[in-house]
């Protein structure tokens, strides 16, 4: 499976609510800051060096709280600058049901967005409410018939582990998206994310429910023709994100906007996490990163490592793999988290992948590959749409300041 090149990525960090679980930087009441804030990513695009992608994708926070003139012009400015969208291999955007409607629909249609992926978390509406969502199950398959009617390709988020779910909630919950035949799933297992309501009132997990509620999931959309393909990801024939695999190859991608990350030319960055402090800095024609690092040898390689190991087929191993982590990925092997196939001449491993068990483990085994500063970002649970930290190949510029 390969993704389709280098990705761009534009961050959106308004929400209408901010939900008790979530600790993505996204801001709720502020979207009055939406024009200036549109203004200084156009300005971050603009002098960014010359960069061809393959895929777009617009993610949040809730990209769906901009008005429909925003969208509309916040998509013609990327592709003046990136080339029409319509051309582009993949086109998402991310929307909550509470903020789409129709006119907004039509207007990402008429800008090449083609596909969307929109959260719903649960059907059970006692549920959204208690996990602070601010639409029901109604809203969304009002929003979906729409998006459908549009011919939009489309994608689903749902929740497992939430306070109050049963198995037999979330399974009724995947069945009634399922008869919806929406071409990909991401299923997340809640995580409690430092800073969240959640954590606050010291919310705990019950793993094993978690478990349970994954495991019966992967069996039910294996059995209604979805292909598991990424911890968190499943997808009819043809409907993998081609964007998310670029990430997860550890490709090239270029964010822009507030508290996005890219990696290019071997270097990544993070831009600056608060709106106020973004947005200033373009102002001021400062770049608005405030980290970026070139990673080679054993942390570039562990890097490669963990984000192919979340590919459900798996990856390659090349040498430095081979030779920075021998020890680790035998011992992985030893305790059933991950399998290795090996060349029938050699013996030599060719390929790794996560054991039905490894993967529900995984952060055990990414572990293995990671050096202990890097793990709270990377051991974030599934929502990795924007996965922190990560290396990668192609050639281009590190950040600089702008003019
Ligand atoms: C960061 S949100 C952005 C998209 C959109 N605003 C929404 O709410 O659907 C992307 C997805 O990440 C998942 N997510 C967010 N926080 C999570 C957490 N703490 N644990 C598990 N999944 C989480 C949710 O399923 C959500 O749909
Ligand atoms: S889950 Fe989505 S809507 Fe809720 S706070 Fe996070 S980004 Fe905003």
């Amino acid at each position: 499976m390969r993704s389709a090149g280098p990705g761009l990525y534009v961050h959106i960090p308004f929400c209408s609510k901010k939900c008790l679980y979530c600790g993505s930087v996204s801001f709720s009441g502020r979207q009055a800051e939406a024009g200036r804030y549109l203004r200084a990513l156009e300005r971050e695009a603009s002098c960014r060096p010359a960069f061809k992608p393959a895929t777009l994708y617009v993610g949040g926070g809730t990209p769906s709280e901009l008005s429909c003139e925003q969208m509309g012009s916040l998509l013609a400015s990327l592709s003046e600058r990136f080339g029409s969208l319509e051309a582009l291999r993949e086109a998402t955007l991310e929307g909550n049901p509470e903020s789409l409607d129709a006119p907004k629909l039509d207007v990402l249609r008429r800008a090449g967005v083609r596909r969307l992926s929109i959260g719903l978390q649960t059907t059970e509406d006692r549920l959204l409410k208690a996990i602070g969502r601010r639409h029901s199950f109604a809203d969304f398959e009002r929003v979906y018939q729409e998006a459908r009617g549009r011919s939009f390709s489309l994608s689903v988020d749902l929740m497992l582990g939430l306070p109050g779910q049963s198995l037999s909630g979330a399974l009724a919950s995947l069945k009634a998206v399922l008869r919806l035949d929406p071409g990909h799933l991401s299923l997340y297992c809640l995580h409690v994310e430092e800073g969240t309501p959640f954590a606050a009132e010291g919310l705990a997990v019950d793993e094993d429910l978690s478990r349970e509620m994954l495991e019966a999931s992967i069996e039910l959309l294996a059995k209604a023709g979805y292909r598991h393909y990424e911890i968190s990801n499943f997808a009819k024939p043809g409907r993998e994100s081609l964007h998310n695999l670029n990430y997860w190859e550890n490709g090239p991608y270029l964010g822009l906007g507030c508290a996005a990350a890219g990696c290019l030319g071997g270097v990544r960055y993070r831009n600056e996490g608060e709106l106020h402090a973004y947005c200033a800095k373009i102002e001021r024609g400062e770049s608005a990163a405030v980290s970026s690092e070139a990673l080679a040898g054993k942390e570039k390689t562990g890097e490669d490592l963990m984000l192919g190991l979340r590919l459900i087929e798996g990856i390659r191993l090349t040498r430095p793999m081979r030779r920075y982590f021998a020890s680790e990925l035998e011992s992985l092997r030893r305790r059933g988290l991950i399998e290795l196939e090996r060349s029938p001449k050699t013996g030599l491993p060719l390929r790794a992948r996560l054991s039905r068990r490894g993967l529900f483990f995984a952060n055990e085994v990414f572990r293995e590959f990671v050096p202990p500063y890097m793990e709270s970002s990377h051991m974030r649970p599934k929502h990795q749409a924007l996965p922190k930290g990560t290396q990668c190949g192609a050639a281009a510029a590190a950040p600089e300041a702008c003019t």
